[in-house]
């Protein structure tokens, strides 16, 4: 992964630039990277803050051949790889936040957004859209994310070179990811994914297409879905949502 680099320095999107690649035939491991992006995609049609010279803005082409579903489980890997390489790079301990999101003392610095494309019930390919916050002092943040983001720089109190950051996280990500093709999805990698997670055990508001569950995260299972526990001792299974964790 990472044989072939395509750099911009400007891009709407690295995901739409991918998946045009990925439709022309761009072969697995390719990665698309952009200085700046002026509209940058987050999970559930959000934007995506994407500001030049201080970022991580940069997408996988991945051609697994499993599958349809395991295609979503694929975020969970990438989210094990990136709080290890995260962690790795500054030294200061990162958490998953389930589904995908990997944090700093309850601050954000990292997002994935997975985009799919298949072929009856088979994966096609996929597109890994990662963005990490890496230079930018917390000061520089727009208001509506000062109390939610957060950067590397911010974490580590110095800059980082952020080529170095992407080598990292390749590193971490290239035997998570073997692993999760040779053995059928996301299972064995239930293990490493709680050992970096601040989720299970803790309070938490699931906000979901059907309204707010309130409860305890118990577990997640082989295919990254969320046990909860609510709080009339019924147990649920979230399968997509953002979730708050209170610690
Ligand atoms: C999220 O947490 O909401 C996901 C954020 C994903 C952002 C990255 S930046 C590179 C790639 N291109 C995009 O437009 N989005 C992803």
């Amino acid at each position: 992964i990472g044989q072939s680099i395509i750099y911009r320095e400007s891009l709407d999107s690295t995901n739409t630039l991918a998946q045009q690649m990925a439709n022309q035939g761009a072969p697995e491991g390719t990665v698309v990277i952009a200085d700046e992006q002026t509209s940058g995609r987050g999970r559930r049609g959000r934007q995506w803050f994407s500001p030049p010279h201080s970022g991580i803005w940069m997408s996988l082409i991945l051609r697994p051949e499993l599958p349809l579903a395991h295609a979503a489980q694929i975020t969970l890997v990438a989210a094990v790889a990136l709080c290890q390489a995260l962690s790795r790079a500054t030294g200061v301990k990162a958490g998953i936040k389930w589904p995908n999101d990997i944090l700093f003392n309850g601050k954000k610095c990292c997002g994935i957004l997975t985009e799919m494309h298949a072929e009856f019930d088979q994966i096609h390919h996929l597109v890994v859209g990662i963005g990490i916050n890496v230079n930018i002092p917390q000061a520089d943040f727009p208001d509506e994310l000062q109390s939610i983001a957060t950067s590397l720089q911010a974490i580590r109190g110095e800059k980082l070179a952020r080529a170095e950051v992407v080598r990292t996280v390749l590193e971490e990500f290239e035997p998570l990811y073997r692993r999760y093709v040779n053995n059928g999805g996301f299972g064995s990698l239930r293990d490493a994914w709680k050992a970096n997670n601040i989720t299970l055990g803790n309070r938490i508001v699931a906000h979901t297409a059907r309204g707010d569950i309130e409860g305890k995260a118990l577990d997640i299972d082989e295919f990254g879905v969320l046990l909860m526990e609510k709080d009339n001792g019924e147990q649920e299974k979230i399968y997509s949502a953002d979730i708050t964790v209170f610690v």
